[in-house]
């Protein structure tokens, strides 16, 4: 079997989907799940974007050990200088280097020549070289570039000193029989190519990102990137759960493995879901609601005989038994501590104290415990943010024929108490308008969703908020078995991101 490096770029390309901005507690935490899933690389961001980038990826680099951590560079100076401080204190730094090699984006984007492009890229890579040892190069929009200028550049790149020689397929434009048929060209007609790691990035416009990932790698590819439940830019990535059960499922058509460890592949997913605030939809592959759900009868039916009539990979091996814990409201804090242990957290005392007592509340409102509620409780107390504001009381008067009204009351950071008292078209409309004028802001909310946790009407309920101000957006999660309380929780967790975000960072310097 060929090994397939899995490149995993949540973290950069995953953290580019519209509406998605994670701080460094919560990148940090995904990078310990990447590390506990077993990626090759992760590709921690993108330092010259924002000092909020920089920072995360230089924590990442700090903490955690096994996988080579990476930033994206531009192939300008000040990239690659901001990107080697990011990860300079990885035990394996990268510097991943792109520039566009498409005469679209050389004449409107960039308005160089195929030349000046070339040579650029060529300076880039040396001067990465300088700093690290694994350089990765990009021809962004690989896929509509000339071939022949393509094996010219990659040529001149590995000469330079690039390791990783990587194919974007940036707009998600190409089809699995191209991208072979580019890949086998690669091959044959770029100097040098046997030394390097040829790598695809398949973008997912088309809804072809797996297939394409999958075809070049039949071709000779030797790494794949991907995101965890395939978010990225508009259609987003490959899909990095989709890929490495194909390589499993397929191994007999493919003849290639990963490391991945397929048992962190479902709290993976989830752990992205809850962080970024982006749904997995129920039919999705591998690791949507429904990818084992069986429904018509004759299903079922062979289901019971023989699983393997209608399921080709088992939902235990990826992680996906829901387990009811054998825990309650009798079960002590060292049962608590051992079992967080084992799902993966690695609470402060304080963080831990805070999760145990949550915990006891909601044993003693509800019978049966779900693993997905230790999650929800462990990983929102391990990325909450400092509070700028924290929720004393709500009370709300809701009903079919009376004007909601909600009655707030919040403790400042400086211990200041604000109150506020508004009307709305529902009680988390009323709730939020009330918070809106204690805190200044108008409640632009974009975007609001609620999922119950573990079925049934006395379960855990998430709320997921998104606000947008400045350009940016801002992702808030509570939960509670109050949909109103969830609702406050996540707003306010939203509002204090934010308040932080504004201390940390007042301004970016992209350009
Ligand atoms: O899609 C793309 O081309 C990229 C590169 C920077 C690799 O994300
Ligand atoms: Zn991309």
């Amino acid at each position: 079997m060929r090994k397939i490096r899995i490149f995993d770029t949540t973290l950069r390309d995953g953290e580019q989907s519209p509406g998605v901005s994670l701080n460094v507690q919560e990148k940090l935490e995904i990078a310990r799940q990447l590390a506990r899933l077993n990626v090759d690389v992760i590709e921690a961001g993108f330092a010259i974007a924002s000092p909020g980038d920089a920072e995360a990826i230089k924590v990442i680099a700090q903490e955690i050990k096994g996988p080579m951590i990476c930033s994206l560079a531009r192939a300008k100076e000040k990239d690659i200088d901001v990107a080697w401080e990011s990860v300079r204190h990885s035990e394996r730094p990268v510097i991943h280097t792109f520039i566009a090699t498409s005469d679209i984006h050389l004449d409107f984007k960039l308005r160089i020549s195929r030349d000046q492009a070339l040579e650029q890229a060529v300076w880039a890579v040396k001067r990465a070289k300088r700093y690290v040892n694994d350089v990765e190069f990009s021809a962004e929009d690989a896929t509509r570039s000339n071939w022949d200028y393509l094996c010219r550049v990659y040529g001149a790149v590995i000469k330079a000193g690039a390791n990783v020689l990587n194919v974007p397929d940036t707009v998600g434009y190409t089809t699995p029989d191209e991208m072979e048929e580019l890949i086998a060209y690669l091959f044959q007609h770029t100097e040098g190519i046997e030394r390097a790691i040829v790598s695809v990035h398949c973008h997912n416009d088309l809804g072809l990102a797996v297939a394409n990932s999958l075809a070049a790698m039949k071709t000779g590819v030797g790494q794949i990137e991907c995101t965890i439940n395939g978010i990225g830019e508009r259609a987003g990535n490959a899909s990095l759960e989709e890929v490495v059960m194909s390589i499993y499922v397929r191994r007999d058509h493919f003849q290639t493995e990963t490391d991945i460890n397929f048992l962190e592949i479902y709290r993976t997913s989830r752990q992205i879901s809850q962080l970024t605030g982006m749904l997995v939809q129920p039919n999705k592959a591998v690791v949507g609601q429904n990818a084992f759900a069986h429904e018509s009868g004759i299903h079922q039916d062979g289901v019971l005989k023989e699983k393997s009539t209608y399921e080709i990979m088992d939902a235990k091996m990826i992680g996906r038994e829901e387990k009811v814990l054998i825990m309650g409201k009798h079960s002590g804090r060292h049962a608590f501590a051992k079992k967080l242990e084992e799902l993966g957290y690695h609470l402060s005392e304080e963080d831990f104290l805070k999760a145990f007592q949550r915990f006891k509340q909601l044993a003693d409102q509800k019978k049966s415990i779900a693993e997905a509620d230790l999650h929800l409780i462990a990983s929102e107390e391990t990325t909450r943010t400092e509070e700028a504001y924290k929720l004393d009381f709500v009370h709300v008067c809701s009903g079919n024929n009376i004007l909601p009204t909600a009655t707030v009351r919040l403790i400042q950071g400086d211990g200041t108490i604000l109150e506020g008292v508004a009307t709305g078209v529902g009680p988390v409309d009323a709730a939020y308008k009330a918070i809106g004028q204690m805190v200044g802001l108008s409640s632009d909310l974009v975007n609001f969703t609620l999922q119950s946790i573990s079925g049934g009407t006395e379960a855990l309920g998430e709320v997921v908020v998104r606000i947008f101000t400045d350009d940016r957006a801002y992702v808030g999660r509570g939960s509670s078995q109050d949909v109103v309380v969830a609702s406050v929780i996540a707003y306010l967790s939203a509002i204090n991101k934010m308040t932080q975000t504004k201390k940390v960072n007042p301004q970016t310097h992209h350009e």
